[in-house]
């Protein structure tokens, strides 16, 4: 099930020329790349680089100053961010949000609202069909929830769990409309190594299952061991793509990340 990457109309999203400014910060500026389909494909870069805003701009959380967004051939320009969504394109946010006064099950069913054909929380499952597909959901909300470890916790209160856990059910929640793209922002911060582990193998079988998955994350061993694209930005520009080990044999690269104590022609 190993997608061929493809390039340009092909892309899952192309990005040309996106621009933004908060004042008198360039937080992206004139950014230009493809995540190809069937990608998993990895957006690192120090803190303040730009990765969380230009999330926002994919979503349509931010206005850009200028340039283009498409998803699969459809610009995005104009749409909200929940007709994004019911596109395909699904995100998580880095900080955790799951829905208070909800229980952990019910949280990961929430992430259907995106794709359901019936109405099934307001109905009542009034028909067979509806009850059909509550129990379809309910069980793959399950598979998921024991991929994350957290079938034991499936009726608690999803505010009461570790926040790592909380980040958890956020991907479970995001995944389980079976987006085309999953956007996720940091998944590993606030995880322990148990939990980051948990989430590395659910990020793969997320992928193998068909997403095209497209992660910002700080922790490099997690990202060069999943990754099969690396994209690099720092300080608002994309400065390095390639594989994860081109991108570790890559100088600027580097540089971006031990920080500035040689010149960098800029
Ligand atoms: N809503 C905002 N208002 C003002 N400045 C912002 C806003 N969001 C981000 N920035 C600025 O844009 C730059 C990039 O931030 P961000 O995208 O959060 O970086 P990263 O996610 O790579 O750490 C930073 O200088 C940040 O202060
Ligand atoms: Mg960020």
């Amino acid at each position: 099930m190993t997608a061929q990457p493809v390039h340009g109309d092909g892309a899952a999203l192309a990005i040309r020329g996106l621009r933004k400014a908060f004042g008198g910060v360039v937080a992206i500026d004139d950014v230009s790349f493809d995540v190809p389909a069937g990608t998993l494909t990895a957006l690192i870069g120090p803190n303040g680089a730009g990765k969380s805003t230009l999330f926002n701009l994919l979503t349509n959380l931010y206005r850009t100053d200028a340039g283009t967004v498409t998803f699969f051939g459809t610009p995005l320009a104009g749409k909200t961010s929940d007709a994004i969504a019911r596109l395909g394109l699904v995100r998580t946010f880095q900080t955790a949000r799951v829905f208070p006064g909800m229980t952990v099950l019910e949280n990961v069913l929430a992430g259907m609202h995106v794709s359901a054909r019936s109405p099934i929380w307001a109905h009542a499952f009034a028909d067979a069909r509806a009850r059909r597909e509550e129990r379809t959901m309910t069980r793959r909300a399950e598979a998921l929830l024991d991929a994350i470890g957290l079938s034991a916790m499936r009726d608690r209160d999803a505010t009461a769990l570790p926040l790592g856990s909380q980040k958890l059910v956020e991907l479970a929640r995001a995944v389980i409309a079976r987006p085309r793209v999953l956007l996720l922002d940091e998944p590993a911060a606030g995880l322990n190594d148990a939990e980051t582990a948990q989430l590395a193998r659910l990020l793969v079988a997320i992928h193998r299952s068909g997403t095209t998955v497209f992660v910002v994350e700080h922790n490099m061993s997690l990202v060069m061991g999943i990754a099969d694209n690396v994209l690099v930005l720092d300080a608002g520009k994309l400065i390095a793509s390639g594989s994860p080990a081109d991108i570790q044999a890559n100088a600027a690269v580097i540089e971006a990340y031990v920080g500035r104590a040689t010149a960098v022609p800029t």
